[in-house]
C-alpha cells in the first residue's frame, strides 16, 4: 500500500474476541501507538481462522497476516487455541512452497490485560513486513484497484 509516496505495508490481524481483540482495545484505551495501516479483524476464536483466509489476505494484498488469540490454556472455547496451533504450523510449513516469506505470517498469544503487548507485536510486524517490501508473489492481479 502506497499513501503519499510512502510504503506503508497493509496488516491484516485476525483476533479473537475474548482475548486478543479486548488487547486490541485496551491498547486504544491506553493510548498506546501502532500502526494505522493494521487492519483488525475480529473472530469468536483463533481458531476460526481458516488458513485458506490468510492465504486469501495474501491474494487480495496484504502484505503480512498475524494471528492473535489467548494464550494456550485460556481458550474461552478451552480448546481452540491448540488447533490453531496446529493448523498453523502445518501452514507455515507450506509457505515457502506456495512462494511467500514465512516472516510475512505470524500467529501470538495476547491476553485482554496485554494492550502494551499488543501495540508492541503490531510494531515489530508491522517493521518486519516492511524489510521484506510489498507482497507481490501471491496477489492476484483481479483483485487490484
Ligand atoms: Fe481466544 Fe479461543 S477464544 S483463542
Amino acid at each position: 500500500m502506497q499513501i503519499k509516496g510512502e510504503y506503508k505495508p497493509l496488516i491484516v490481524a485476525f483476533c479473537c474476541n475474548w482475548c486478543s481483540y479486548a488487547g486490541a482495545d485496551l491498547a486504544g484505551n491506553n493510548r498506546l501507538n501502532y500502526p494505522e495501516n493494521v487492519k483488525i479483524i475480529k473472530v469468536p476464536c483463533s481458531c476460526r481462522v481458516n488458513p485458506m483466509f490468510i492465504l486469501r489476505a495474501f491474494q487480495r494484498g496484504a502484505d503480512g497476516v498475524i494471528l492473535c488469540g489467548c494464550h494456550p490454556g485460556d481458550c474461552h472455547y478451552t480448546t481452540g487455541n491448540y488447533y490453531t496451533r496446529r493448523r498453523m504450523s502445518l501452514l507455515f510449513s507450506m509457505l515457502n512452497f506456495l512462494g511467500i516469506e514465512k516472516e510475512r505470517t505470524r500467529v501470538e498469544w495476547v491476553s485482554a490485560a496485554e494492550g502494551a503487548k499488543f501495540a508492541q507485536t503490531m510494531n515489530e510486524f508491522t517493521e518486519a513486513v516492511m524489510k521484506l517490501g510489498e507482497n507481490k508473489r501471491l496477489e492476484d492481479l483481479r483483485c487490484k484497484r
